[in-house]
């Protein structure tokens, strides 16, 4: 960009701007900011140098200021956390981070010697807050939905009750759109004796959902929490990132400095505030009133579930929360993800059916991954949860895809060699034809198995043959170019143990038997049942036989 431009060149320049703004706006469905508003009535605000610096319940010496319409929007949301009437006290920050920010810095105030305990799936900004603070804390595992697992609280508590708890709890984790469980939080703190503790709730996006919505899990003032942080550009909306802090008053009052310069009480994070955002945030309520955020948030989750029912459709494993509006699926192809903005986290992506996301961008995007199958998302090594949601995954995906020129045993060397490594293989399938083969393997230490991979690959154990790790795009390619293994195939039960398809296609090969395919398609406890597919099913019998390895009868 250059300086000094003249005004015809600046207005290009804005105007590129806006149309880039305009196209990318059409596809915006992966992140919590809801774009549909209009706050033209307020534009004429944006002539004033308005800041709120100070505290917002205290008059100041600079007064252009929106203190008042700030309170205004307090109150609103101390009704919506079932705040105790006159004992909390908050502000307009700049967003669900400073929120943040802001209640586990009183909650330090006020326990110097606590302990942070959050969860895995606590968004990033917090471990960044704790190394600001200097605060020492633990990362509690998550359940597989995305809840904090209370056993490993419980474990970590017991081991640590010589120094208070600090709780950071997610109410709408960032991936999943999580509701930690807060009673069952309480309870841990009732069992264990624990008198001293604070309890701090990120409630970014949901603190603007469960309000509005029968059947809320416990997230407020009312269950005990200690202070909350909710966004304000997330569900509501506002083209400036805002957000609200709450903390009970008692607790803010502790850290207050009066300071002769403003003529105010310092009892907020920064010192200059953004004083527009408490306008939009203003005239979000003003205009849609209480029952039109019920509304709002209703059509939000039916769409969620609209989504989730048509990525199901289209293969996807798709789900969500009931109270979430945040629909987790596998992860599609890079250029699905880059044109849908779609947040991804390993394996899995979200979509987050915000106010302006509409049905018809979600058939938009279910068309476009279906156009861009993953290969092997249909043999998800993922099962259902027990909790009941949909196709939930139970662990993050450790896929390797492999492509093997002609001649290649890659599924004997591979599983061989991960046996002898002793890692475990989760899942996989390959199919071979007289072009190559490829080979799509879940294994649980992918790092650990890559190097053992190419390290196989650079022994030049293959002579002529080409075998290479591939990413998901070449390998859809060339799945296209894999006709389907024939139907001449046997269902075995192996133990589930690593090295037990190593020696069982080691013994295949030694027999001669080509496997054309082999794919896991069911994980017990203690076995594994495959069904491998083979020209040779009389050959495959009896090394099956004199291996006493369990055929089943085939299927319907
Ligand atoms: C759970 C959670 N906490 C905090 C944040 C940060 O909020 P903000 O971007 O408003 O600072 C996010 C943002 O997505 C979030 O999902």
């Amino acid at each position: 960009m250059t300086f000094d431009q003249g005004l015809d060149s600046i207005q290009a320049t804005l105007n590129e701007l806006e149309e880039h703004l305009i196209a990318e706006k059409d596809k915006a469905i992966g992140y919590p900011c809801n774009a549909s508003f209009n706050y033209e009535a307020l534009y004429r605000f944006l002539a004033y140098p308005i800041n709120n610096i100070g505290d917002p319940y205290i008059p100041s010496n600079y007064h252009l200021n929106t203190h008042h319409f700030e309170l205004e929007v307090l109150k609103f949301f101390e009704e919506l956390t079932q705040a105790p009437a006159g004992e909390t006290w908050g502000y307009i920050t700049n967003g669900g981070t400073e929120g943040n920010h802001y209640g586990l810095f009183l909650a330090r105030e006020i326990l110097p010697d606590g302990i942070v305990y959050y969860s895995q799936e606590t968004h990033y900004s917090v471990g960044k807050i704790l190394r600001c603070l200097n605060l020492p804390s633990i990362m509690i595992r998550s359940n597989p939905n995305g809840t904090m697992d209370l056993n490993d609280l419980r474990e970590n508590l017991r081991l640590n009750r010589t120094s208070p708890p600090i709780i950071c709890a997610n109410i709408g984790t960032t991936m999943k759109g999580a509701v930690d469980d807060i009673n069952g939080i309480n309870d841990i703190f009732q069992d264990l004796a624990i008198p001293r503790k604070y309890l701090h709730a990120d409630c970014a996006l949901s603190g603007m959902i469960l309000p509005f919505i029968n059947d809320a899990p416990a997230w407020n003032f009312a269950h005990g929490v200690d202070s909350l942080s909710i966004s304000g550009h997330k569900m509501i909306g506002s083209p400036i990132p805002c957000g609200v802090v709450l903390a009970k008053k008692d607790n803010m009052t502790r850290i207050a400095e009066n300071v002769e310069y403003i003529g105010s009480r310092d009892t907020t994070l920064t010192g200059s505030r953004n004083g527009i955002a408490p306008l939009f945030l203003w005239y979000a309520i003003k205009t849609h009133g209480h029952s039109g955020f019920v509304q709002l948030i209703q059509q939000c989750l039916e769409r969620a579930e609209y989504a989730v029912r048509e990525l199901n459709k289209a293969g996807q494993h798709a789900w969500r929360h009931p109270y979430s509006n945040t629909v987790v699926f596998d992860r599609p192809l890079q250029s699905v993800v880059e044109s849908w903005q779609l947040a991804t986290h390993g394996p899995i992506s979200h979509l987050i059916t915000m106010p302006n996301v509409s049905t018809d961008q979600v058939d938009r995007l279910v068309a476009e991954i279906k156009a861009k199958p993953v290969i092997g998302s249909n043999q998800s090594p993922y099962r259902p949860s027990p909790t009941g949601l949909t196709g939930e995954r139970t662990q993050p995906s450790q896929e390797i895809i492999l492509i093997g020129s002609s001649g290649v045993d890659l599924l004997d060397a591979v599983a061989t060699a991960m046996g002898n490594a002793g890692i475990s293989i989760i899942d996989m399938k390959t199919s071979s034809i007289d072009e190559g083969c490829l080979l799509i393997l879940t294994v649980e230490e992918r790092d650990k198995a890559i190097e053992i991979i190419n390290h196989l690959i650079n022994e030049n154990k293959y002579g002529s043959a080409h075998v290479e790790i591939c990413d998901q795009d070449s390998a859809v390619i060339s799945q296209m170019n894999f006709s389907q293994a024939g139907n001449n195939s046997a269902l075995v039960k192996l133990e589930d143990h690593a090295g037990a398809l190593g020696s069982l296609t080691r013994r295949c090969q030694e027999a001669g038997i080509k496997l054309s395919s082999a794919r896991i398609i069911w994980r017990g406890d203690e076995s594994t049942v495959l069904e491998l597919t083979t020209p040779n099913s009389g050959e495959l019998k009896q090394v099956l036989d004199s291996s006493q390895i369990l055929m089943l009868p085939a299927q319907g």
